[in-house]
């Protein structure tokens, strides 16, 4: 076997265990923060306050466990796709060691305080650098293997790749700008209704390249893999494909509805979200209806359950949202629980859903073995989650309506029905459900992770599988 044909299936290996560590502690962090909603006193410790541990929990499922999963599953695609080894496989390594070396760091410096208080994008000037770094070297290593492919046809999940990879660099040095006072303190180099701006166009479309172009990119090579199955319709991916990056751009004011930014500012971020309903069920359409003529392997296959109700919930958020941006009616969501809701539905529902799905498909293949050490841990597992995630967001969703209605509820002589305190304490019997939907999704990890040890322990490392390539696309 050439070394042209040999894939570098070792830097796949490192990022698919560690979305798993990742996803362990992050979800482990998002548990101890929906505990101390319920018992404050639980914030023992300045560095273990909720205010620090909330971006703690950010940064890592996002960020470390959701990015983990995007580099081990692009890798492994665009070398499969392409026939070609990754164009570098030092860059490659670069990119593992870089990324782990920054979430060490936002493992650090977040719990002390060190911050720039801009949401998703809270790390500090010095690691925002090593971020840069990282990300150059991953948009060589893939498009410089999209470069040596040796088939002609780049195939539609390397264009949501391609588009997540170049729209974060683009993102990050932008809203990254900063002016450094000391190495572990910066200001933004925009001020008040900009600087605003500028954050939610950055935290819009961290939401659609990252946690959705990504992972779109993780739907359409894994979906059709699992289900043995071409696509639906290869030229519904293409229209899915630019309507959906031309969309998403435009959306980020509706997360500044009834701010200082100018109206009409306003409503183009409420147009352009109402729009985004349209390419976001086209592509789960097109994912969902792949398994037509198949649809009896969801009943035993718990691999493809995880994939295909992930989109489900990529669905059921992507309606969500439009409707959300819509003014009057974030005029009662906004700082409320539904927005949370909204989150997690996404978050837990599509963005975990498909990547545990796609970790589950490649782990054997990464370590020459047939399947996972138990499936019938993988369908303990599906349930686990799936119960979670649902628990999870339905006390979201009467929290957030509950809290929205009683914060506007006014008396016949104009003063608050109720006080903010009220509103508080209405939330505790909400805050225990989701608490318990937290813990069965993490116990759902903690089960996939044993399950990943008795997989892997033992068995030598693969470099190509040669698993026999199932068509992706109609000719
Ligand atoms: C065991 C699973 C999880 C639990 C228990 C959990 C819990 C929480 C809690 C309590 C908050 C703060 C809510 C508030 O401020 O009122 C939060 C925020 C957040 N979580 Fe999670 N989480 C989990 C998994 C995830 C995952 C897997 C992701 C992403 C892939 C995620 C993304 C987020 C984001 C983006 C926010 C901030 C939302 C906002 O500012 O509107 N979470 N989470
Ligand atoms: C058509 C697609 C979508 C639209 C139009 C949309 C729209 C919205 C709206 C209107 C908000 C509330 C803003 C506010 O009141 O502050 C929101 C918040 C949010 N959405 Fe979505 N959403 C969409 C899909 C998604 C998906 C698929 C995810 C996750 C995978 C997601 C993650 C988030 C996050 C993290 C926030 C909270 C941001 C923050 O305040 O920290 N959204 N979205």
């Amino acid at each position: 076997m050439s070394d042209q044909t040999m894939y570098n299936y070792k830097v796949v290996r490192q990022f698919s265990i560690m979305t798993v560590v990742w996803g362990v502690v992050g979800m482990l962090v998002g548990v101890i923060i929906a505990a101390q909603l319920i018992w404050p006193e639980l914030n023992l410790a300045p560095w273990l306050a909720y205010g620090r541990l909330r971006p703690l929990h950010t940064n890592a499922v996002v960020f470390a466990f959701g990015g983990s999963a995007l580099f081990a599953t692009s890798y492994y695609v665009v070398q499969r796709t392409c026939h070609a080894r990754l164009f570098s496989d030092a860059l490659a390594a670069f990119t593992f060691w870089g990324w782990q070396a920054v979430i060490v760091l936002a493992a650090i410096t977040l719990p002390l305080g060190y911050t720039t208080s801009k949401e998703y994008a809270e790390l500090e000037w010095p690691i925002d650098i090593l971020i840069t770094l990282v990300w150059v070297a991953y948009a060589v290593v893939f498009f410089g293997t999209l470069a040596r492919r040796r088939i002609p046809h780049i195939y539609v999940a390397n264009w949501f790749f391609g588009a997540y990879i170049l729209t974060i660099a683009l993102l990050h040095v932008v809203n990254s700008a900063e002016i450094p006072v000391t190495l572990w303190k910066s200001y933004s180099a925009y001020s008040g209704v900009q600087d605003a701006m500028v954050q939610w166009w950055y935290g819009h479309n961290a939401v659609g390249f990252f946690l959705t172009a990504g992972f779109l990119g993780i739907m359409y090579y894994f979906i059709p893999k699992q289900a043995e199955r071409p696509i639906y319709s290869y030229r519904l991916s293409v229209v899915h494909f630019w309507a959906l990056i031309f969309t998403y751009m435009w959306a980020g004011p509706h997360h500044l509805h009834y701010t200082a930014l100018p109206d009409w500012a306003q409503s183009l971020g409420m147009v352009f979200s109402l729009i985004l309903l349209a390419p976001s069920w086209g592509g789960m359409i097109n994912g969902i209806m792949t398994l037509s003529g198949a649809w009896h392997k969801l009943r035993t296959d718990p691999i493809l359950k995880f994939l295909i109700t992930s989109l489900s919930f990529y669905g059921m958020s992507t309606f969500e949202g439009p409707m959300m941006s819509i003014k009057t009616v974030n005029a009662l969501s906004h700082y409320t629980d539904w927005t949370i809701g909204h989150v997690h539905s996404g978050a837990l529902g599509w963005v975990a859903m498909v990547s545990i799905g796609a970790i589950y498909y490649l782990i054997p293949r990464l370590f020459g073995r047939g399947e996972m050490h138990s499936m019938k841990l993988v369908t303990t597992h599906f349930w686990v989650a799936t119960v979670g995630v649902v628990l999870y967001i339905a006390a979201m969703w009467i929290a957030g309506v509950m809290q929205g209605l009683m914060w506007r509820a006014v008396n016949p002589d104009g003063t608050l029905t109720y006080s903010f305190a009220e509103a508080v304490k209405a939330m505790y019997p909400y805050y225990m459900v989701r608490l318990l939907g937290g813990v069965l999704f993490l116990s759902g990890m903690l089960i996939m992770a044993y399950n990943v040890w008795k997989t892997v322990a033992g068995q030598k490392a693969v470099d190509d599988a040669r698993i026999p390539d199932v068509k992706l696309a109609h000719a």
